[in-house]
Formats: structure tokens, C-alpha cells, sequence
């Protein structure tokens, strides 16, 4: 049982163009917002994401939609000093609030670029990542393509998202607690509408075994999925060929 959001979404032809002046406006408070709407548990699902790309001290990292750099950071700790993590980002404003960041990380770098068009060679990473990014990508298999492509054979692709929690009773608790979003992200941030999309855009977005069969479409193969803080957080993590 869910509570459907009716606010609509931007249409699929201006979601690219809406995302990144949406994430250019809330970059100030975003941290905090986050902190605040996961009640300080992002941290520990980075953690547990992290975890599941299996690396290794001097690998390199490619975190996409990295925003204010924090999964970034918490993949930089497990890479060491002789690593690599660069974070990527289209929102310009979403890179300034992160840059302050890599003073306690010299070995995670951002830079822009789009998802969807990579500016890497192919089979280049250890690892790809992103965290409550994908469902922001306008083109969600264009953008898992390009994420397949740049990670070496053999490497890891883990994707850290929102999802519907499965379990009834949990699932209704949670269409609650979205209506409240637009409430709590707007006295935050300014900005309702951004936390109105939030909740909608966790509705629109594709079920675990429709992002599982993305995936593998994109090249990946052994994709498992582990459910997260009640099934509302889900981490999908599939090996590159
Ligand atoms: C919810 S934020 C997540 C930020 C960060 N990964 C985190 O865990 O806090 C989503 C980010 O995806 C970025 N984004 C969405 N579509 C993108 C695209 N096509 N290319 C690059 N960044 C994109 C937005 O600019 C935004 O910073």
C-alpha cells in the first residue's frame, strides 16, 4: 500500500535540463537536508555500499553523480593514499559545495561531466559507483551503459538508491513519511518543489528487478541486490564482462 504522490514529474524530454538547475538551487542545504530526511543513516548506507565495490588499497574509482563529493569521500578512504576516486557531476553548484571536502581527501578529485557521456575510456575503472543518483539520470540505461563501459572487466558497478520498501505495513509508513518530505526539504531548502519531486521521483522509478534487468542489459553479469534500512534504500551491485 503506497501513497501515490500526485504532484507530476518534469516531462521525460526536460528532466535532464529540470535536474540540473533543481540540484544547482538546493547545493547550499543539500548536506544538511540530508542529513535531516535520513535521520544521519546516509553515512552508514555509503559504508555499506562501499563495501560492496571490494576494493583494494591503489584502485581506481569512478563515483558518478557524486554531488557534494560524500560517497566520493567515503570511497577514498578504502583506496588509500596510492588510490584514486574522481567524483562526476553536471551540477556545477553541487561540485562547488563539495570541492571544501577534498582538503581531508587528497585522493578524490571532481570534475564535471554528464552521465550519460562519460569523458573516459573504456574498461578504466575498478569501480563504478553512484548513490541517489541513477534515478535522477534522465536516460537511466544510457547512463548504466556508460558506467558499464568505463569499469574494467571483472570490475564492480554499484548503484545505492531509494527504492519502495516491499512489506506492506512498512510501506505505508513510508508514503507517510514522503508526504512530509515536501514540508521539511522546503522549510530547509526554499525550495518545495525539489522535495516534491524527491518522493515522486522514488514512485516513478523502475522496481529492483527492472533496474537488476537494466543492468545486465548494460553488460553486467552476478548482479545481486541487498535491501537496506527496511527495503527503502536498495543497493544493486553487478560485475562488469
Ligand atoms: C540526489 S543527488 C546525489 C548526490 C550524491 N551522490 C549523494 O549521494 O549525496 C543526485 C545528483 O545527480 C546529479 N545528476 C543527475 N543527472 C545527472 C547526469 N546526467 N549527469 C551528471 N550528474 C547528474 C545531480 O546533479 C545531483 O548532484
Amino acid at each position: 500500500m503506497t501513497h501515490p504522490v500526485s504532484e507530476p514529474l518534469p516531462a521525460p524530454e526536460a528532466k535532464h535540463d529540470y535536474v540540473e538547475a533543481m540540484f544547482d538551487a538546493i547545493a547550499p542545504r543539500y548536506d544538511l537536508l540530508n542529513s535531516v530526511l535520513s535521520l544521519k543513516l546516509h553515512g552508514r548506507w555509503r559504508h555499506t555500499a562501499a563495501r560492496q565495490a571490494e576494493l583494494k588499497a591503489g584502485d581506481r574509482v569512478l563515483d558518478v553523480c557524486t554531488g557534494t563529493g560524500d560517497f566520493a569521500c567515503e570511497l577514498g578512504r578504502w583506496v588509500g593514499p596510492t588510490g584514486e576516486v574522481i567524483g562526476t557531476d553536471f551540477s556545477k553548484e553541487m561540485l562547488r559545495f563539495g570541492e571544501p571536502k577534498l582538503a581531508k581527501h587528497p585522493n578524490v578529485t571532481l570534475q564535471w561531466a554528464d552521465t550519460q557521456a562519460l569523458p573516459f575510456p573504456d574498461a578504466h575503472f575498478e569501480a563504478v559507483t553512484v548513490a541517489f543518483g541513477i534515478r535522477n539520470v534522465a536516460d537511466t540505461q544510457q547512463g548504466l551503459n556508460e558506467m558499464a563501459r568505463v569499469t574494467k572487466p571483472g570490475g564492480r558497478v554499484v548503484i545505492l538508491e531509494f527504492n519502495r520498501p516491499t512489506n506492506p505495513v512498512v510501506a505505508w509508513g513510508y508514503g507517510l513519511y514522503q508526504r512530509l518530505m515536501p514540508a521539511i526539504g522546503g522549510m530547509i531548502s526554499g525550495r518545495r518543489s525539489a522535495y516534491v519531486y524527491l518522493p515522486a521521483s522514488i514512485d516513478a522509478f523502475h522496481s529492483r528487478e527492472q533496474l537488476k534487468t537494466l543492468m545486465e542489459t548494460a553488460g553486467l553479469h552476478s548482479v545481486t541486490v541487498t535491501d537496506l534500512n527496511l527495503g527503502t534504500v536498495v543497493i544493486h551491485r553487478g560485475i562488469k564482462k
